[in-house]
């Protein structure tokens, strides 16, 4: 997968909605182009809401939540205590293999995590090949950048695809990462953004077959002794849901569920699932219970990291 660096900087790049066809980005200043502007100067919300779009094709999602000062603590400790058990399960995965690793990024965003990996020289001398996909035009069109600027195209390579078609992908990974929570973005198709939490009906969860789907395929793409690791995962109770609900609202979004969901999203197709061990092992049906191993990443309850091997 070839890297094309777009001529385009990275704060640029963080501040303006993006579209990118064939390899080019062409720059909309005001967020999208004159037919498509409402009479505001603003994206009209059908069109952010639209349901071809994923969740971070909207610029204003993708400018707060990968914007450092704007996080919560909750979230950014996340990050660093994602950080830091990934860089010892990299060594590990390493040591087993006796060389370097293939590493598939799934929902790569902002290039975060290869950007911060690529700074270890320790690390990053255990991996080979490091391939990013991600849904949103916008998260390419960062990454691309990262890359270039970063000079990052010799191992990192980034491919917009839909995690549910991975099967598409050929390759076998040693590793298959899916960071800061983003896991719990993978949402039913059948999911009924319209109108939901008007009624008394909830959504059920028993069962998520978006999830399963492509947890299911990435362990199809592990090599032998591979993992898949689910860097952070929101832990479901009430402090949890609370402080997400808080977040999405900082951003300017409103929250459509409530207490007896075990889920949030928001009318702007926001969707971000918490999750219990048990429903984490419900969910990987197809790997048997003993390599499925759980991480705890604070004290008080808010993500876990899961390991999963093959
Ligand atoms: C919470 S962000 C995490 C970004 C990055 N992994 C990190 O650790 O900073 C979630 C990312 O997953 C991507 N994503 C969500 N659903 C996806 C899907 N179905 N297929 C591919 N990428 C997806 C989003 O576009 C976004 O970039």
């Amino acid at each position: 997968m070839p890297v094309m660096a777009p001529a385009i900087s990275l704060n640029t790049l963080l501040h303006t909605n993006i579209h990118m066809s064939g390899g080019v980005i062409g720059k909309e200043r005001d967020g999208g182009t004159a037919s498509s502007r409402g009479l505001t100067g603003r994206p009209p919300l059908e069109k952010v809401r639209g349901k071809g779009r994923s969740m971070y094709d909207d610029a204003n999602t993708v400018k707060k939540t990968f914007d450092q000062e704007f996080l919560s603590e909750y979230l950014r400790q996340a990050q660093w205590a994602e950080m830091i058990e990934l860089k010892k399960a990299i060594n590990e995965i390493s040591r087993r293999k006796g060389g370097q690793i293939a590493i598939l990024d799934i929902g790569i965003g902002n290039a975060r995590i290869p950007k911060h990996l690529s700074g270890i020289k320790e690390i990053w001398d255990m991996v080979g090949s490091y391939d990013g996909i991600d849904n949103a035009e916008n998260c390419i069109g960062i990454s691309n950048v990262v890359v270039s600027e970063m000079g990052l195209g010799d191992k990192v390579s980034v491919k917009q695809m839909d995690a549910a078609n991975l099967g598409q992908v050929r390759k076998k990974y040693d590793l298959v990462i899916v960071t800061w929570f983003t896991a719990g973005n993978f949402y039913p198709d059948d999911f009924p953004f319209e109108g939901y939490g008007k009624g008394s009906e909830r959504y059920d969860l028993g069962r998520n077959a978006k999830f399963e789907k492509v947890f299911g395929l990435a362990y199809k793409h592990l090599n032998p002794g591979g993992e898949i690791i689910i860097g952070s995962a929101y832990i479901d109770n009430e402090s949890t849901r609370k402080r997400q609900e808080d977040f999405y609202r900082k951003c300017g979004m409103t929250v459509i569920t409530g207490p007896e969901d075990s889920f949030t999203a928001t009318v702007e197709r926001f969707w971000s699932q918490r999750f219990t061990e048990e429903r984490m092992k419900k969910y990987l049906y197809f790997v048997p219970s003993e390599n499925i191993s759980f991480i705890a990443l604070d004290t008080y309850e808010f993500a876990m990291m899961v390991r999963i091997r093959k």
